[in-house]
Formats: C-alpha cells, structure tokens, sequence
C-alpha cells in the first residue's frame, strides 16, 4: 500500500477521513463537502451528537459524487493525546477503511493543539495503518477478500517532517511485519535451515550474517543446545547477525532470541491440545530478526547483534532423555529432568557464545519460556527479569510508550538453590512454583554479571490479544519495544 504526504489534496474521491478535535471546527476541505452536500455533514453530526470526542466515530457512504465514504473521527482534546494513541487511532482507521472497500483514502491534517513534534501526529498515523494492514494468506488458495485499499494520503502542514519520522517508523513496521511472518509459518516449512536462510537474505540490507552449524557447536561445547535438537532430523542453528551503525569500535548492544521451530515437548511431550501453538516457540528469535532488520532499514547508529538458537525439539530414538547429563559451553553441567524445559538450554549456550565473542555493552534475551508466565501476567504484559536497574527502567519506560508493556519479577538467590542437583550442577527445572522465576535464575547462571535482562513473551508473542494494529495470531512483540529503546538510549 502506498502511504503518502501532502500539503494539500483532492478531497472529493474514495474514502475521507476527517480528524475531529473535541469542540474543535470541521476541516476546511470538509466545510466545502458539506456545503456540496447541502448540509448534510453537519445534520448528520448533530442528530448523532459527534462532538469530536475521543473514540467517537460518524461514517456516512457517498455523501457527495465521488467520495465514496466520509469518515468523521472524533480525537478528543488534542493537548491530551499521547504518540500511542494516535498510532491506535491510526490503527482504526485502517480497520474502518478495509471494510469500506474503497481504493484510496486521504485523512485530513490532525487537529491543532497536541504537544507532539511537527510532523508526528500524522507519521504516527500512518505507522499505526501500517502495522495493522497486515496479512498472512501465504497459504490461501482462494483469496477470499483481497484487500483493496491500495494508497492512503496524509495531509499534513509539515509534509517534510512528516514523511522523515514516517520513513524510521515505516522501517520498525516492516521489522514487525517480517516477525509476524516468521511466527506464522507453519514448522514443517519453518525448519531451522530454512529459518536461518530466511535470515541469510538480510544481507541485502547491510546486515553482516553468520551461521554456526552442529559441526561448529560441537566445537564450541555447546552440548546444552546440542542436546535439545538431536531428536530432530532438522539439525539446528545458530545465526549471528551484526548491524554496525554506530562508531567503530563501541561495544555493541546484543540482543538473543529463543528459535525453537517447533516444541513437541520432546520426550517429556506435551498434550495434543493446543500443540500447535508451538509453532511459534521461535517468537523470540523472531522478534531479533525483526528488530535487526528495523534498525538497518532506518540505519541506527548503533553498534547491534542479534544472535538466535534455531532448533526443533522433537521426539525420535535419538531424543535425550530426561534425566540425561549435558555439557554447556560454559563448561557447567545440567541434568535435563524434562525436555520440555528447552529453551533455557538453548539459550544458556547462545547467551555464553555472545557475551565472550562480543563483550557487549548489555544482553537481552527474548523467549516464549514458561507457560507460567501466562499465570502470573497474562497476555498484556511479559515478563521481565534483569540484574540491572536501569536497563530494567528503560524498558519499563519503552513499554509504556510502545505498548509493549512488561512488568518486572523477582531474582534471587533463594530461587536460584531450586535449581542445584545432586549430580550435575545444576537441573533445568525446579519444583511446582514461581516456573517463570526459575527458568530465569537458570539463564542468569549463564550471563556472568554482564548487564542483561530476559523477557518471558509466552503470553505476548502468539494468540495475542487484538488491537486496532494487531489483529493476529503473531503479534511481532518486542520489535517496537526494542527499538524504541535502542532509540532513546543507546544511538550516539
Ligand atoms: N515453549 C514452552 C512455553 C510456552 C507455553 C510457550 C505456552 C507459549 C505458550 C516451553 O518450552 C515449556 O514447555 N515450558 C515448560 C517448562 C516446564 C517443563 C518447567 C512449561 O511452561 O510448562
Ligand atoms: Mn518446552
Ligand atoms: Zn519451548
């Protein structure tokens, strides 16, 4: 869809939306429809009461020749509204505009008023329009409601602005797009190999990539890893990509993502019920890939890596078997009372292999890792544990402007003994309670004081919750978040 700015524009044609601030006055473009009309903009906003105030909406179908649809959108008072909301607003009007069946569609200026930056208020727009005109009908053979709108026009008195504050936004869309497509691929398509080839095709856009095969993790030790992928005919990977954007020679800020393609729970398998959800057990590694391509479409100055442990834990006579001893790279040794606690062996070899190959500034690690966590939070917040303050506020703060909120939970040593053993150092599961805060304590044995913080997003990643710019099962968590956050704090 092309999404464009103007100072002006043809008014009477497809689809019009209208921002209407509370107590404000009608557009000038709209007073001129309405005149047109003769008057019936006006009788129709009086006898439904549309007062402009926020959430209220008026639509009316082919109120003059040639406009399609009028869309009167109320925005409240303009000196309350937030970014986040104004990219919800943005949201829902691409909603309203997919039914409509119109083609094209101009929106007027926002309305005067607001305390955001020129330009924003209608970057913000589109970005939210964006975001939700998204679809995943890769696998629909019959394409029953092609979408059809096909160019939206912003009109903005800051057209120059506008469009270089949509550009970085579009990029983050496109990187939460490519992580919506990622988790919505079904496992039998999206083996690690392919996973990783997928990745391969960032190098298009600046992105330095490189993939550790089982041969090179053998090597390494990484017998943790190893061992959740050996059930699996698909052998798995590890890919490491590399965005240098920021001053040469400045550590990098590194991000690491949980892959499992697919989690049959191995031989500790899970219930048929709902099994294929986990298919989307690679949310988080997903959700690096996005993020890595956003800061490269927008060019960040900023140093990043994103590393992601790409394998599928299935069931063969090869499978490890609970009870089995590994070797981590990091040298400890794990005793693997349930394979279906998987993705914390992954990424205890992932999270060694990052912070002693790049010394990073701070690691975040992403993973769908407990169902736990979906107990404790919910699906509007994941979960967020973190050794270090201040990296644990700023995410905090990007989630609150993103609306990819976290909450954060508790480490401590009284939870880190649950996971001693007998015979190994450590087990990979702990008793009945606090599962999220375990499987926490158990990757902190594997990050050595290196600041860092792990985002539990089972409950955020898949099955997400709708909102006006997500109606998907794969929402792209994190993408947005991360951004913002490499955004506001780490860009020199
Ligand atoms: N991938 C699952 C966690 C999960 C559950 C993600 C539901 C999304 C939705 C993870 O590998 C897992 O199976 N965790 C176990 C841990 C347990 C065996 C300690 C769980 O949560 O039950
Ligand atoms: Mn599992
Ligand atoms: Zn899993």
């Amino acid at each position: 869809m092309k999404i464009s700015f103007t100072r002006t524009g043809a008014f009477a044609k497809g689809a019009v939306v209208a921002l209407f601030a509370e107590g404000g006055e009608l557009p000038e473009h709209i007073v001129s429809l309405d005149k047109r009309a003769g008057g019936l903009i006006s009788r129709a906003m009086k006898s439904s009461e549309f007062k402009g105030n926020k959430d209220q909406s008026l639509s009316l179908v082919s109120p003059v020749p040639g406009v399609e649809l009028l869309l009167l959108l109320g925005t409240g008072k303009p000196s309350e509204i937030t970014a986040r909301e104004v990219e919800l607003l943005g949201g829902a009007i691409a909603g309203m505009l997919q039914v409509s069946k119109a083609k094209s569609a101009i929106v007027t200026a926002f309305p005067a008023g607001h305390k955001l930056k020129a330009g924003q208020a209608e970057a913000l727009l589109a970005s939210g329009l964006r975001l939700r005109a998204y679809r995943f009908d890769a696998y629909k053979t019959k394409k029953k409601d092609p979408p059809r709108l096909d160019s939206v026009i912003f009109q903005s008195d800051e057209t120059a602005k506008a469009k270089s504050i949509f550009a970085a936004l579009d990029a983050v869309a496109e990187g939460n797009h490519f992580a919506r497509d990622l988790i919505n691929e079904p496992a039998n398509i999206l083996t690690p190999e392919v996973f990783a080839d997928r990745v391969k095709g960032l190098v298009k856009q600046g992105i330095k990539i490189e993939i550790l095969a089982p041969a090179q993790m053998k090597k390494l030790g990484m017998g943790a890893l190893l061992g959740v992928g050996q059930g699996s005919p698909h052998p798995p990977r590890i890919v490491v990509m590399r965005w240098d954007g920021g001053k040469k020679g400045e550590k990098p800020v590194a991000f690491i993502g949980k892959g499992v393609t697919f989690d049959t729970g191995g031989l500790s398998i899970k219930p048929a019920a709902g099994m294929e959800d986990m298919k989307g057990d690679m949310g988080g590694a997903a959700c690096v890939t996005g993020l890595m391509l956003a800061l490269a479409k927008r060019k960040a100055k900023v140093n990043a890596i994103g590393a992601i442990g790409l394998v599928e834990n299935a069931v063969d006579g090869n499978a490890q078997r609970p009870g089995d001893i590994v070797k981590s790279m990091s040298g400890q040794t794990i005793a693997v009372l349930n394979t279906d606690a998987e993705g914390r062996l992954v990424l205890a070899d992932v999270l060694w292999y990052v912070q002693h190959r790049f010394k990073p500034k701070f690691m975040i690690n992403l993973a769908t890792l407990t169902g736990a966590i979906l107990v404790a939070l919910g699906k509007e917040h994941a979960g967020l544990f973190s050794n270090n303050d201040e990296l644990a506020v700023r995410l905090a703060d990007a989630g609150l402007m993103t609306g990819e909120k976290v909450w954060r939970m508790p480490l401590a040593p009284e939870y880190d003994k649950l996971i001693d053993h007998d015979v190994a150092d450590m087990k990979n599961i702990g008793n009945r309670f606090a599962g999220s805060i375990v499987a926490a304590q158990f990757l902190q044995r594997f990050v050595n004081g290196v600041p860092w913080a792990h985002l539990d997003i089972a409950g955020t990643a898949m099955d997400s919750v709708k909102s006006p710019i997500n109606q998907g099962w794969a929402s792209g968590w994190g993408v947005r978040l991360l951004n913002h956050l490499v955004m506001q704090h780490y860009e020199s």
